[in-house]
């Protein structure tokens, strides 16, 4: 088998990091809106804990990898990249609202209602920045 060079491995780590990064917004919106008042504090506390020490890491590799192939690959010239790139400071902004509500959730605070399109935000993004990043249309 012919060795990977390094952008196909950071490639293989960006998507590596979306796959967690996005699982783990899901499961915070599960936390944050289906379970009623949060759940029970353990599961509050076991969410806050996988966001701090998996999500939010796979968010900042992401980009960390996303950045380095652009500047490899010389896509910063390209449209769709910024367009792209806009998209994904949207679930970025989310990540942070998710993040800040889940500790307002164990102070007893309920979150505010735009939360509750997160799910439709993060499933409509995703084949929208995939579709980007593939055809690469503009
Ligand atoms: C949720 C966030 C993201 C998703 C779902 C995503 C998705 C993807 C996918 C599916 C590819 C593979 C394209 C291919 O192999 O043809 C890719 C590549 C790439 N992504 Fe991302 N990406 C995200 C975030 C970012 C960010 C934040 C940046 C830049 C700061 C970025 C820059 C790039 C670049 C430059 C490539 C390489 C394109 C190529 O070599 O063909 N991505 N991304």
């Amino acid at each position: 088998m012919r060795g990977l060079g390094t952008y196909s491995w950071i490639l293989v780590v960006h998507i590596a990091a979306i796959s967690l990064w996005v699982g783990g917004m899901l499961a915070n919106d599960l936390a944050l809106l289906a379970v009623p008042s949060g759940g029970p504090p353990t599961a509050n506390r076991l969410m806050r804990r996988w966001n701090r020490s998996v999500t939010v890491p796979a968010m900042v590799v992401t980009w960390i990898a996303g950045a380095t192939m652009a500047i490899l690959g010389g896509w910063y010239v390209m449209g769709w990249l910024w367009l792209k790139i806009a998209v994904v400071l949207l679930l970025s902004a989310l990540e942070g609202a998710q993040t800040a509500n889940l500790r307002r959730l164990a102070e007893g605070r309920r979150p505010p209602a735009y939360l509750q399109f997160s799910s439709l935000v993060i499933v409509a993004a995703i084949p929208v920045i995939a579709t980007l990043a593939v055809a690469k249309p503009f």
